[in-house]
């Protein structure tokens, strides 16, 4: 039967972490289904697990890098019995879900300590687009430290493009991007000062843990790959040789139509969503990340700084294996969204990199948002519920930096002031440029944050609050 072939093809299409590379279910077959309960253990552990084929004392969730796939349906209530048996603080957040940031939902605020345990508990709203989302520590001053020793994992929810047969009839893999400093005895390094502010970069880029592992596709068949950029500070410049990427989605959900790209620029926080044809001769092709400059701290002696270039790396071979029994041709449209309205509300919101302005550990290097490093005490930001506005991000700096927003994902507006239809949560900001979003508060208040992706900048400063008011 061909959804058993396929299982068992899915099964072999990527080796690893639970999950990972496994269609979790087969779409288009599957009946209308009404709201259920997704239930979940997590368990944050500092452990000793095998990455990349070598021994490495990491953060784990339930012992395994990148942590469990949790999926679920618009409409479900979502329950995680989180424990924190790391030697520190941490906490959960839920990046790109649009849920609740209140009482024990999506709350970046919460601390869990050392051995203790919290559940968080929210609903996904009936109208939740489906798409990548992932899970990671929010825990301030900690999060580089965290997220880069292995705490991240993938939040599918299952929406409008897995009913699109074209899509769901394709087998699926995620891929979990994630860069490590270790020494060879496998433990993690932890930069310098320097190496923070240029944002942390690991020799050791991994997907779902493996170095170069392999993706299996059948000739003339077509691959759907979910790829999660969880690394601290990496950005990938992705190109798989010979083949285009067709993206179907983005961060927070599906295009309205499929673009056909060459190469896709993955900052970090960052998913994409492509289809992949068998379309060439059979053999082996490279998944590469290519160089790309993001910028440097304009210090003048410092030139490159850090690991701000990065070379040319594999990331993971596609390998053909077998034909498939049936072919297709992608669909002209998608999904896509409504454009959000033009609103008279404006912000813009100022990056500027301070010495010795910081109010933690006394002095050294901070970044800012409008001249101000986070408190966790202070509201930066008031919208009413309600309103929609657009959010204007001004990077005078030399180095790029991916702007994110909790809560309510934004459309960004293209060069010529009209939005692009489909839900971002991450916009890249480059260097010495602007980038103007536009979003909606329909539901939840609360509080929320807004911060740089590259961990280390949002650690050091480059975070604002953002209060929700009904
Ligand atoms: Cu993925 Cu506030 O973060
Ligand atoms: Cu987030
Ligand atoms: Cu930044």
């Amino acid at each position: 039967m061909f959804a058993c072939d396929r299982r068992g093809f899915l099964k072999a299409a990527i080796g690893l972490p639970a999950g990972y590379g496994l269609a979790t279910s087969l779409r288009g077959a599957e009946p209308a289904r009404s709201a259920g309960l997704v239930e979940v253990d997590l368990e944050a552990q500092q452990t000793w697990m095998n990455v990349a084929g070598q021994n490495a004392y990491l953060f784990g969730f339930n012992g395994q890098v990148p942590g469990p796939i949790i999926e679920a349906h618009p409409g479900d209530h979502v329950r995680i019995r989180f424990r924190n048996s790391l030697p520190e603080m941490t906490n959960l957040h839920y990046h790109g879900l649009h849920v609740t940031p209140n009482g024990n939902g999506d709350n970046s605020f919460l601390e869990v300590g050392s051995g203790e345990s919290l559940t968080y508990e929210f609903d996904l709203p009936m109208d939740h687009p489906g798409g990548t989302f992932w899970y990671h520590p929010h825990m301030h001053g900690s999060v580089a430290r965290q997220v880069s020793r292995g705490l991240a994992g993938v939040f599918i929810v299952r929406g409008e493009l897995d009913q699109i047969p074209e899509i769901a009839d394709a087998p699926e893999a995620v891929l979990v991007l994630q860069d490590f400093d270790l020494t060879r005895g496998g433990l993690p390094v932890e930069p310098g000062l320097m190496e923070r502010m240029a944002g942390r970069e690991g020799d050791l880029v991994t997907v779902n843990g493996q170095v170069n592992p392999p993706i299996r596709i059948q000739r003339d068949g077509w691959i759907r790959l979910r790829i999660l950029n969880a690394s601290s500070s990496r950005f990938y410049r992705l190109r798989l040789e010979e083949h285009p990427l067709y993206l179907v989605a983005v961060d927070g959900g599906a295009l309205p139509a499929p673009e056909e790209h060459e190469e896709i620029l993955l900052t970090p926080g960052e998913r994409i969503e492509v289809m992949v044809r068998g379309a060439r001769p059979e053999g082996s092709y490279r998944l590469l990340s290519l160089p790309y400059s993001r910028g440097g701290m304009g210090m003048g002696m410092m030139g490159g700084m850090g690991g701000a270039t990065s070379r040319t790396i594999t990331l993971a071979t596609v390998v053909y294996e077998g034909q498939a029994v049936r072919t297709w041709g992608l669909p002209q449209q998608l999904v896509g969204v409504d454009p959000l309205p033009a609103s008279s509300v404006r912000r813009s919101f100022q990056f500027g990199q301070g010495m010795g302005m910081g109010m933690m550990g006394g002095g050294g290097m901070t970044f800012t948002i409008n001249g101000r490093t986070f408190n966790p005490n202070r509201v930066d930001t008031r919208s009413a519920l309600g309103s929609v506005e657009e959010w204007e991000f001004i990077n005078p700096t030399m180095m790029d930096h991916p702007m994110h927003i909790h809560t309510n994902p934004f459309q960004v507006l293209g060069s010529d002031g009209s939005p692009i239809r489909a839900w971002k949560d991450v916009v890249l900001v480059r260097a010495n440029s602007r980038s103007r979003v536009r979003t909606a508060f329909r539901d939840f208040t609360g509080k929320a944050m807004y911060h740089c992706h590259l961990l280390d900048h949002e650690d050091l400063g480059m975070m604002g609050v953002l209060e929700i008011q009904g």
